[in-house]
């Protein structure tokens, strides 16, 4: 008995050194990060499997984790919290019970999750691209009227559109939309991307060579999720994997997410650049063109349109770059952003503020998002 047990102990230990990523030194709460890593490693591991097996597909079985840690509206002494819709988008009101002498600042918040967990709009694998976009715009456009702002006592000049990783391209993609449409009367003071994701045309730029085994999300976890919100096709995932899967007529793109010219050199390094490969035979999937998936495909004369903009990135994270071009390419048509880089942060970490795995690292990022909204909107 003891003999089996030593032996089923080796080999999970074995398991687990094989799949686990290595936490960098400077990496605070290392120990607390490597069961993490640990555990979304194991879940991803068993979602795949159960999909190879035809028992359930890998997003809805990561989903129903995630839904775990669904939490309920819940009012307190401060802020009455309620769960209603805008048009039929469903959204969670936040308001606060304290009456204002002065119109409300207001947050427009779109939560992440790969297009595909969470609650509060339409989502992947099921509703692909455009839909999550359009569901997100709906509810931004439904809440800018005047008639809306007026009944929530909100000051039209001081509003912010906000997100975290997936949320922040849905946000990011309506802000474009809304800034550049004549018809909107009220358009955003500022904008809040969290570990954005922006484009989804190169998949082989320096954070996602790096952080190809990357904490929590790897670079094949993020190119699965990001696949099945663009595309049914089965060999969609391998071919972004091999960065060979953008059709021959979208070269004229490139020159916008070039991360040669785009990146700083410090993030640049010794990595050589080299250009997606074109041409997939007998292929046509527009939404890789659309600048509603990748904000990065605007052209700069969209950007210039762009409100303050707030951008915090994170060291370790396949998406990095996706941030710091987008830093790049808004402060070349003079559009005003504010970067916040995390040193030794990993993607993802707001979503650990609660017991019993909350991240320092999670709080300190909440910190530094609200003392620049505090100030700036
Ligand atoms: C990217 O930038 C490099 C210069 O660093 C240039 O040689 C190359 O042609 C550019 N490619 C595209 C697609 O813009």
């Amino acid at each position: 008995m003891g003999f089996k047990a030593l032996c089923l102990g080796l080999l999970f230990g074995f398991f687990v050194s094989y799949i686990r990523t290595p936490i960098p030194d400077n990496v605070e709460e290392s120990w607390k990060i490597m069961a993490l890593d640990i555990t979304a490693k194991i879940l991803s591991l068993m979602a795949m499997c159960f999909e190879k097996m035809g028992i359930i597909k890998y997003e809805e079985f990561i989903s129903i984790i995630i839904s775990l840690d669904y939490t309920q509206p819940h009012s307190d002494e401060y802020l009455t919290v309620t769960d209603t819709a805008f048009i039929d988008i469903p959204v969670r009101l936040y308001l606060p019970k304290r009456k204002s002498e002065i119109p409300r600042r207001a947050i427009i918040y779109v939560h992440g999750g790969a297009f595909c967990f969470g609650s509060f709009y339409r989502l992947a694998p099921q509703h692909k691209f455009p839909v999550p976009f359009e569901d997100v715009l709906t509810a931004a456009k439904f809440f800018l009227q005047d008639k809306i702002l007026t009944k929530y006592g909100v000051d039209p000049t001081r509003i912010c559109i906000s997100g975290d990783s997936a949320g922040s391209a849905l946000a990011a993609a309506v802000t474009q939309q809304i800034q550049n449409d004549p018809e909107i009367k009220h358009k955003f003071k500022t904008q809040a991307l969290i570990y954005p994701v922006l484009q989804l045309i190169d998949s082989s730029l320096p954070s996602y060579r790096e952080n190809e085994h990357g904490i929590v999300l790897t670079r094949d976890i993020a190119i699965k999720l990001a696949s099945s919100y663009l595309s049914e096709d089965e060999a969609f995932p391998q071919a972004i994997k091999r960065n060979r899967y953008m059709p021959l007529e979208s070269k004229h793109l490139f020159k916008f997410v070039n991360w040669s010219i785009l990146l700083p050199e410090k993030y640049r390094k010794d990595h050589v650049y080299t250009e997606p490969i074109l041409g997939r035979p007998g292929y046509s999937l527009p939404a890789l063109m659309d600048d509603r998936a990748s904000p990065l495909l605007a052209s700069d004369s969209q950007l210039q349109n762009l409100p303050l903009t707030y951008i915090l990135t994170c060291e370790y994270d396949v998406l990095r770059d996706d941030g710091l071009m987008f830093v790049s390419r808004l402060q070349n048509v003079g559009v005003q952003v504010t970067h916040d880089h995390i040193e030794n942060g990993i993607h993802g970490a707001l979503a650990f503020m609660m017991p019993p795995l909350y991240l320092r690292l999670g709080f300190r990022i909440r910190d530094m998002y609200i003392s620049w909204l505090d100030k700036n909107l």
